[in-house]
């Protein structure tokens, strides 16, 4: 009775598969080219099997399909969104019902678009600033006073430009209102890389391109330029951008700072309530003590004219006056300085990804693929020479296109997750096959060994083992399976970008593969010649591992992985995080304890051939003193 049915299943099972094999074959017929048809319409992954895959994969070279591969990795992930800082995609997202948005500063809800943290202690930080006692209460006057830069000018490479001054010391209680998304809030488009940077060296390129874009669009007029003198250019993106948005409903943008916001196009739609709005107060209130004294002339203070104190003029009392508020800001540095931890601390909880944010792959709209981008992602640009005013108006049609949808990720195949099992599965592999094959000490036997132990058992979880069928299109075995086992589909491929996603996960996944199989075939005869006590191998077994060595290096090299290149230095104690640093404002490295002269950057070196910095390899632990040691004076 079971065996019947079993045998009445795979009747029925392999007739519907002639059937689909037929229609796709009249479908590829009814076009030359194929891929047309294939594309026009979904394919379910019932119908991608290993002897057919290939059929529903498109041409897309190996560098594109690296960097499609990376971004998609990388995606709403905090550390490696720095790492490799230059996106040059637009992914679709949703925020889901429910979710808690925060800003601080003004007790009024934005009457125009404005950003929202997803993370408290970002918005915490960044909207409070307080009044500080004592002689540094002087400092705090004339610390804001560099000019703000303007981002058309030629900066150096990759400088940070600090938000507009914060208003120290004028606002002692800011307002913490948190927002909460009454709907499934599902327009939004994440823009990936380390894209709140504020920086000119393509950082803001997908913002630049969509906004330059909506400014001819909509003919927006000049008006926008003049405020934008004194508008941080990021303003000026987000407001064409939001403008232009509009008509399809767009809710806003999403980008990496430390810790991922929002820049939200309108506080007044019913996808938005606010839930909370707390008076903050200072640290020293709460710790009741009175305010800051002023230091100024008026007040009898003796400033200089570099708007200093001259000690030697103070009195006994103004002495015992600032004796005084020194110790109560040295207590109270202890609380700013834990609360520019928290911010690195909530930020760094997010480099395993900001979960919150869902994302939409069937509507992922890329350059890559469209033009040349230059495949190193620490120095590639979206407004390259290639991405001429024609694609730039296509990609924005495009993206016109998928904003008619109401986006919508539970539809969509989760690629993250399929890439991340690559990535957690080959990444230590290779790296050791690396790392095995230009080890000093071994010899070309050892080597042989070292390097087959990893891929012996791999190739034998393929092995054609012909004799068990007679008919080898039946079962799936060899390089090609195992290309289709890890790439393939979890859900029906239904648009263009689909396939372009997976076309380009075949891709990076059959590089993988053929290199753990040749590298296999041309090292295990040294094994086999070992094992039977013979000289054979002694001529060839040299070049046999230089070229395994050479292939290996190029692999690791093609796939830019982070985890193949960044670790922490060591295990981080509780007190500590690993951090990476990132490009926008912040306390360490970059932002307002930015060092103009590009001297030094916390974690980062400055990389000649590319004129940038990057961010060093090895990460740091990092906890409050480091923050207090290498912050701006
Ligand atoms: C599609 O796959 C089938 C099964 O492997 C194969 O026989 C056929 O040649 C493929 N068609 C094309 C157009 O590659
Ligand atoms: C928040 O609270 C402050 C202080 O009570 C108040 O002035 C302000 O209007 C409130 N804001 C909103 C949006 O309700
Ligand atoms: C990527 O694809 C585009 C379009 O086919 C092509 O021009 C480019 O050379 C490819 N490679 C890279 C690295 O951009
Ligand atoms: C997606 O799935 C979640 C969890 O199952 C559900 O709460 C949400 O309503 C779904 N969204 C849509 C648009 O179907
Ligand atoms: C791979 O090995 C080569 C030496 O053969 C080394 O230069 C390179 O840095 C290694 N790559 C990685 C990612 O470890
Ligand atoms: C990549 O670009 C090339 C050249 O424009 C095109 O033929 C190919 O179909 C594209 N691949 C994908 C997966 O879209
Ligand atoms: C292989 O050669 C070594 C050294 O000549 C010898 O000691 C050993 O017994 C041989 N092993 C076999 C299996 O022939
Ligand atoms: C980062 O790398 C540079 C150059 O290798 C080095 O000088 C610097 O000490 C490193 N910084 C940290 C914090 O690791």
């Amino acid at each position: 009775m079971r065996v019947s049915l079993s045998i009445h299943t795979l009747v029925v099972t392999s007739a519907a598969t002639i059937i689909l094999l037929l229609i796709s074959f009249s479908a590829l017929l009814a076009d030359k080219n194929g891929i047309d048809s294939i594309i026009s319409r979904p394919v379910s992954r019932n119908k991608i099997v290993w002897d057919n895959f290939n059929n529903y994969t498109i041409d897309i070279d190996l560098d594109n399909s690296t960097a499609i591969f990376n971004s998609i990795l990388n995606a709403l992930k905090q550390g490696a969104s720095d790492i490799h800082p230059l996106g040059v995609s637009y992914f679709p997202a949703v925020i889901p019902q429910g979710t808690l948005l925060y800003r601080t500063g003004s007790s009024q809800i934005p009457e125009s678009f404005e950003w929202l943290a997803f993370d408290h202690e970002f918005s915490y930080n960044f909207g409070s600033k307080y009044k500080s006692y004592g002689r540094k209460s002087l400092d705090d006057k004339s610390h804001f006073k560099k000019p703000t830069p303007n981002i058309d000018n030629d900066m150096p490479a990759n400088t940070p430009i600090t938000h507009p001054p914060p208003k120290s010391g004028h606002r002692s209680r800011d307002s913490f209102l948190t927002f909460r998304a009454t709907r499934d809030m599902n327009k939004f488009l994440y823009l990936d890389g380390a894209s709140a940077a504020k920086t000119s060296t393509g950082e803001m390129d997908s913002q630049k391109l969509l906004a330059d874009v909506a400014k001819v669009k909509l003919k927006l007029g000049d008006d926008d330029d003049k405020n934008g003198g004194n508008m941080m250019v990021e303003r000026l993106y987000a407001s064409r951008i939001c403008k232009w948005g509009k008509q399809f409903g767009l809710d806003g943008i999403i980008r990496v700072e430390i810790g991922f916001e929002v820049v939200l196009c309108d506080f007044f739609t019913d996808s938005i309530e606010l839930v909370s709005n707390i008076t903050m107060e200072a640290p020293g209130t709460l710790l009741g003590l009175p305010e800051p004294t002023l230091l100024t002339k008026d007040n009898g203070w003796p400033i200089n004219e570099e708007g200093g104190l001259d000690e030697d003029k103070l009195t006994e009392e103004q002495i015992a006056i600032l004796d005084r508020e020194d110790y109560w800001q040295q207590i109270l540095e202890n609380y700013k300085l834990a609360q520019s931890y928290n911010w690195l601390q909530a930020g760094n909880s997010h480099d395993s990804g900001e979960k919150r944010v869902k994302l939409d792959y069937r509507n992922f709209i890329t350059g890559i693929n469209r033009t040349y981008i230059s495949p190193d992602p620490m120095n590639r640009r979206l407004l390259s020479h290639g991405m001429t005013w024609e694609k730039q108006l296509k990609m924005v049609d495009d993206l016109e296109t998928v904003l008619k949808n109401d986006f919508d990720a539970n539809e969509s195949i989760d690629w993250q997750q399929v890439f991340e099992e690559i990535d957690n599965k080959f990444s230590p592999m290779l790296k050791v096959m690396n790392n095995t094959l230009s080890h000093p000490d071994f010899s070309e036997e050892d080597m042989a060994i070292h390097v087959t132990k990893y891929t012996l058992n791999f190739v034998a979880r393929f092995f054609a083992n012909k004799s068990d069928s007679a008919d080898d299109t039946q079962f799936g075995y060899g390089r090609e399976f195992a290309v289709y086992q890890y790439s393939k589909p979890l859900k029906t491929l239904e648009t263009s970008s689909d396939f372009l996603i997976w076309s380009s996960s075949v891709r990076v996944v059959r590089e993988i593969i053929n290199v753990i199989y040749d590298i296999h075939e041309t090292l295990l005869p040294i094994v086999t010649a070992v094992a039977h006590n013979d000289s054979s191998m002694d001529t060839t077994k040299k070049q046999r591992v230089d070229s395994s060595r050479e292939k290996i290096n190029n692999l690791v090299e093609t796939l830019k992985w982070i985890s193949l290149n960044y670790k922490c230095e060591h295990a981080c104690d509780w007190d500590e995080i690993c951090f990476t640093p990132s490009w926008g404002p912040g306390p360490l490295a970059g932002g307002f304890g930015f060092d103009h002269n590009n001297k030094e950057q916390f974690g980062k070196h400055y990389d000649k051939s590319r004129g940038r910095f990057l961010i060093n390899e090895s990460l740091q632990c990092v906890k409050i003193d480091t923050i207090q040691k290498h912050r701006s004076p």
